[in-house]
């Protein structure tokens, strides 16, 4: 699927992101990996604000969202005022992304290395743009450690990607041991296919 393709799949299903948000889909685990939020931060791939509840407004000073579907950064934009999150909004591609290195806190990325050209990449990205004692904070889903689910999941890729525009046949574990990132500790639900990452930038100073 090319690129304008893909950003128009999304923005088709912007307004059952939004519902999801209403519905606090995923809450609890959005909770317990955004309790580690801090100051500047860059949300990857925001959607329609699923993260924004979450956030503790004692602690974050600012959010930089990333997306590259308009539909969905106007429904985010609507849920920075709903939640009070001071945000800003980029509309871009974070496959192509070029930001100052060190330059955020923490960086927040949920079911979002599913859709990118390289995911791999672009968490090197991450490395190179959060701060030395920063945080990077990784919701995934991706290919279950269930060998018959794992095969489904390969065998359905094709059509889910057609008609959802992100893949499930991605091992983000391995894809996140193989980045510069420093793995600090991470959790697994719903047969291996959802991961909780909790990751550190690989910085000597
Ligand atoms: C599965 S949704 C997740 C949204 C949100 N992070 C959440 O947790 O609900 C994936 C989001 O990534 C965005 N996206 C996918 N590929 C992208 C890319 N290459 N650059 C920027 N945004 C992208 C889509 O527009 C969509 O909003």
């Amino acid at each position: 699927m090319n690129k304008a393709d893909q950003i128009k799949k999304f923005s088709q299903q912007a307004a059952m992101y939004e519902r999801n948000r209403r519905a606090y889909t995923l809450g609890h685990w959005r909770r317990r990996l955004l309790r580690e939020a801090r100051r500047n931060v860059l949300e990857a791939a925001v959607g329609a604000g699923a993260n924004f509840p979450f956030y503790d407004r004692e602690l974050v000073d600012n959010v930089t969202t990333v997306d590259f579907s308009p539909e969905m950064l106007r429904k985010a934009k609507q849920a920075a005022r709903e939640f009070g999150i001071p945000a800003t909004f980029l509309e871009s591609d974070m496959d192509r992304l070029s930001l100052a290195p060190d330059s955020f806190d923490t960086i927040v990325s949920t079911l979002s290395l599913c859709s990118y050209e390289d995911p791999l990449a672009v968490l090197n990205q991450f490395n190179r743009w959060c701060r030395k004692d920063g945080n990077i904070l990784l919701m995934e889903h991706g290919l279950s450690s269930n060998f018959l689910l794992a095969c489904a999941q390969k065998a359905l890729d094709p059509l889910i990607y057609r008609i959802e525009g992100c893949h499930h046949n991605r091992d983000m574990m391995k894809i996140v041991d193989r980045s510069d990132l420093v793995l600090v500790k991470s959790e697994h639900y719903w047969a291996g296919c959802i991961h909780l990452i909790w990751a550190k930038p690989s910085k000597t100073q």
